[in-house]
């Protein structure tokens, strides 16, 4: 780790909510930085260490103020947040009120101004320590929910930049994202940006249509014509002067041929075969990986596999569910009253069917290694997906991208993401629990050679857009809209 305090500017930055890494403080009493959690790090970590850039966040602790440092060839400019800030700001606006609010009111959103007074404090502090660090005429890419009003206070700093967001999370319909007292402020904030990434065509439609409608902006898709008072500008077709902003679908993936060659070595293929032989070699491994999170269908894929038990269509000695349920926003009340009730069914169901050798349900709360998530999915026959809503889901690309083999079943909800490209999963419905139990007894039964079909088809999907090309696709798209930036260096 090199201190690299001195005012050095970057000519690309990426700024998110949380750090690649999270400040931690082991049992001896010493800092350490430790690779953070979430899809989001996992994509754009790649993508940083091919750039020479910085990269913007939070370091995941309160009250933590540190100097700019190196780790792993990325440059860290860490921004600080209060206790308050982070139950205000973070657990509060950003996981209290947008999350459940963006993925469908699956829980109710909570609406307090004060969160709304810490979110804009806190968004205007990472606008200009984001713009105290990019180099004239650099790029600056915005990620996620906890920082839409970002690219417009960074365009009033720094004019001279070209400023893309990504929206991991889906953008929700108008009759839902209306809810939000703050609606005009959000769409003016990402309206800052050049070009706005989202996950699913869907979520670009519903972002645009919120904009005709609240703000009376027009658009024409992919565009959305944004009023300026600048004489120099171009004219929409109205003869107002406007910048034009791209808003349109950019589906995230993973490092694919990473996961892949970790799943051809011989040390983690033993830990899948080690791990079967732990569960008591059952004829079916199904398998669930997610964060402790109420989008993710958890219950649902439970009553499930618990009432193909109960019916008899199933024993334990036939079928074992693996839940990787991983600690996520714990202080969050809704979280904690998700936990108690996903403890309390897997308790339940292994009381009612578990025997001396096989458990129904081997359910754990922690995070893994990727060595040890790569045994997983190898030892796992059927992975199950079954989000109520969900950006992209990347452990279905995950899954996909280990099976070199071509053998396993990705069984995926329609509500996440990942269902608009991998089409040759078993696609479901999480909420028709009948439909969802059908689908776990189709996929134990499927044919090795449908298996193979469907596997090949989604591999070639997902060996093919991999992250490196998804962030190519959009740095390309910035370069599009600003030629002659300096984005033709970094793509
Ligand atoms: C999702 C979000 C990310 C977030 C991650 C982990 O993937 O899109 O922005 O970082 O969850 O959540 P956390 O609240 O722990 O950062």
């Amino acid at each position: 780790m090199t201190d690299t305090s001195d005012p050095k500017t970057y000519p690309f930055v990426v700024v998110s909510n949380r750090l690649p890494v999270d400040h931690t403080i082991d049992e001896n009493g010493d800092v350490k930085w430790e690779h953070s959690p979430g899809g989001l790090v996992t994509a754009l970590e790649p993508v940083m260490r091919s750039n020479e850039g910085a990269w913007v966040g939070w370091a995941g602790q309160p009250d933590l103020d540190v100097d700019p440092f190196e780790n792993d060839g990325i440059t860290i400019v860490p921004v600080p947040l209060s206790a308050e800030e982070v139950q205000r700001y973070y657990e509060g606006f950003s996981n209290d009120t947008l999350w459940p609010l963006y993925h469908d009111v699956i829980s109710p959103p909570t609406y307090h101004r004060v969160w709304w007074e810490a979110y804009v404090a806190v968004n205007r502090r990472f606008a200009e320590k984001s713009a105290s660090v990019a180099a004239e005429g650099g790029v600056v890419w915005v990620q996620d929910y906890q920082l839409q009003l970002v690219p417009k206070m960074l365009r009033e700093l720094r004019p001279d930049l070209t400023i893309g967001f990504f929206d991991h999370i889906p953008f929700p319909p108008l009759g839902i994202f209306s809810q939000l007292p703050w609606r005009e402020a959000i769409l003016e904030g990402l309206l800052g940006a050049d070009v706005i990434g989202f996950q699913r065509a869907d979520d670009a439609s519903n972002f645009s249509r919120a904009v005709r409608h609240l703000l009376g902006y027009s658009t024409t898709r992919p565009y959305i014509e944004v009023p300026v008072d600048d004489e120099s500008a171009p004219r929409s077709r109205r003869g107002k002067t406007v910048r034009r902003v791209l808003a349109k679908q950019f589906p995230i993936s993973i490092d694919s041929a990473d996961w892949e060659s970790l799943s051809r070595r011989p040390d983690i293929q033993a830990r899948a075969r080690e791990i079967r032989e732990g569960l008591g070699n059952p004829k079916t491994v199904i398998l669930g990986v997610d964060r402790l999170d109420y989008t993710k269908g958890i219950r649902h894929r439970m009553k499930a596999f618990g009432e193909l038990l109960s019916d008899g269509r199933l024993s334990v000695e036939d079928a074992t569910l693996v839940q990787v349920a991983s600690p996520s926003r714990e202080r969050v009340e809704a979280y904690m009253a998700l936990r108690d009730e996903i403890e309390l069914t897997v308790g339940r169901i292994n009381g009612d069917y578990a025997t001396m050798s096989h458990t129904a349900i081997s359910y754990h709360h922690h995070g893994y290694p990727r060595e040890e998530m790569v045994a997983l999915y190898l030892a796992a026959d059927i992975m199950l997906v079954t989000a109520l809503r969900d950006g992209m889901n990347l452990v279905a690309k995950e899954y996909v991208a280990v099976r070199h083999d071509n053998d396993g079943v990705l069984i995926l909800s329609e509500f996440a993401g990942a269902a608009d490209e991998l089409r040759s999963a078993l696609l479901v419905n999480p909420h028709d629990i009948g439909g969802l139990k059908n689908t776990i007894m189709r996929a134990i039964s499927m044919p090795k050679r449908d298996r193979v079909t469907r596997m090949r088809a989604l591999r070639r999907r997902v060996l093919d857009n991999d992250v490196a090309r998804w962030s190519a696709k959009f740095l390309q798209a910035l370069e599009d809209v600003r030629p002659g930036s300096s984005i033709s260096a970094i793509a």
